[in-house]
């Protein structure tokens, strides 16, 4: 394979990651959610019985259009499948049977069924019975989109705390619809006669669900209903918490290896050990930028200065003039040092990526390594000088 149709491949298999933050992968993931969209409301719409024949012949024929469009989607995922990591090792040809297989893979070709009936000569009246296929397109969404892996690992790290609140759930299911099935199937034998019936009540009393149709009436069976739902509550909060800490912990977990990787690109920070350099990681956050985006404004106080990791960087003088600043290089250095509003106008050139470090990190770390501190001050000194050498340079008015 030639070189250049490697590096399309390439390019396309990252395009199609979901996680490309150019601008290409941006209008690529807005494209596909909006067919998606579409796709999903004609399948929605379909279902309903009583529409006039042209209306239902149009949400077919959208049905079609979406399903071909997934269904180039999912030939060009297949062409894609050896830049995959994990089929690094095979042959083109292993790789893309490998991915074939796979969950997303075999989810992929099923969401393009519709199309294949089509061609069978299912053209209108297999469509109903195509839409079934359509609901897979949300799992498609759900198996290629960052989110659904996010949400297995979090489940996956934080397993033992979900687990205990998943039996504290059980305990009190147990306990609750067995009291209750004491107390009330004297009075309500169809209700609560049996435990199974009394675990319907408890369930759907404890996930504060509600449905209202078995309501305890004996004194003791209301008792026993009102802990339940405030243990519900309290179940559900405690739930949440777990689920919301690992969310926070993976995401921190994710930046601080995004951080890691565009870290080598800024010279400055070459030089430091790993130890104090995995420290300065933890306190640097990614940004993406796309291009001739204001970061910073003259006169703006200055709560932050920024590194380029990728990308490039216009600085915008009060003289007039204009300095680019490239990858490696960094700004908004200047009010941090001089505890002065922003100097100058920065935006970006290009698509961007900047290493952003807050005022309150970046003063404690300058008092930790003098070494960064005073490159970072040198270079100040050095553009502070040059800005009057241009102002002195402008001609009087
Ligand atoms: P700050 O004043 O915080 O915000 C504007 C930034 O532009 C400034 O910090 C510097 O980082 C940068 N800047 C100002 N003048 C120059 C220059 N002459 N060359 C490169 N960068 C500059």
């Amino acid at each position: 394979m030639t070189a250049q149709a490697s590096s399309l491949r390439a390019r396309i298999h990252a395009l199609l990651h979901f996680t490309d933050p150019s601008d290409a992968g941006r209008r690529w993931r807005l494209l596909h959610f909006c067919v998606l969209g579409v796709g999903l409301f004609a399948v929605i719409l379909l279902s309903i019985d009583n529409l006039p024949l042209d209306t239902r012949n149009g949400l077919r024929y959208a049905i079609w259009a979406v399903a071909i469009l997934f269904f180039i989607e999912y030939v060009l995922r297949l062409w894609v499948a050896p830049e995959e990591g994990r089929y690094r090792e095979a042959s083109p040809t292993m790789a893309r049977l490998q991915w074939a297989v796979s969950l997303p893979g075999l989810v992929g070709l099923l969401a393009t069924v519709p199309v294949f009936m089509w061609l069978a000569g299912y053209r209108i009246v297999g469509s109903d019975a195509a839409s079934i296929f359509c609901v897979l397109w949300i799992l498609k969404l759900g198996l290629h989109a960052p989110a659904l892996g996010t949400l297995a690992r979090v489940v996956s790290n934080e397993r033992a705390p979900i687990a205990g609140v998943l039996v504290l759930f059980f305990i009190v299911l147990v306990i609750a619809a067995t009291a209750a099935h004491q107390l009330e199937r004297g009075r309500q034998p169809e209700a609560f006669g049996s435990l199974p019936n009394a675990l319907w009540w408890a369930v759907v009393t404890l996930t504060t669900t509600g449905y209202g149709d078995v309501v305890p009436v004996t004194a003791g069976g209301r008792l026993v209903g009102s802990v339940l739902m405030i243990s519900g509550i309290s179940v559900l909060a405690i739930m949440t918490g777990v689920l919301a800490t690992g969310f926070s912990q993976e995401e921190r977990r994710r930046e601080y290896l995004r951080v890691w990787e565009q870290v080598a690109r800024v010279p400055i920070f070459a030089a430091l050990g790993v130890v104090t350099l995995s420290e300065i990681v933890g306190k640097l956050r990614t940004r993406y930028y796309p291009s001739h985006v204001t970061i910073m404004r003259r006169g703006d106080p200055g709560d932050s200065m920024f590194f380029i990791s990728s990308g490039e960087c216009e600085v915008r003088l009060p003289s007039g003039g204009t300095v680019k600043l490239g990858e490696g290089a960094f700004f908004g250095e200047m009010a941090l040092l001089e505890r002065q509003p922003r100097s100058a106008t920065v935006a970006t050139a290009r698509p961007t990526t900047l290493l952003v470090l807050y005022a309150s990190d970046f003063y404690e770390i300058a008092s930790r390594i003098p070494a960064l501190a005073d490159a970072v001050e040198i270079e100040a000194k050095r553009r502070r000088e040059e800005n009057l050498e241009r102002r002195a340079g402008e001609p009087k008015r």
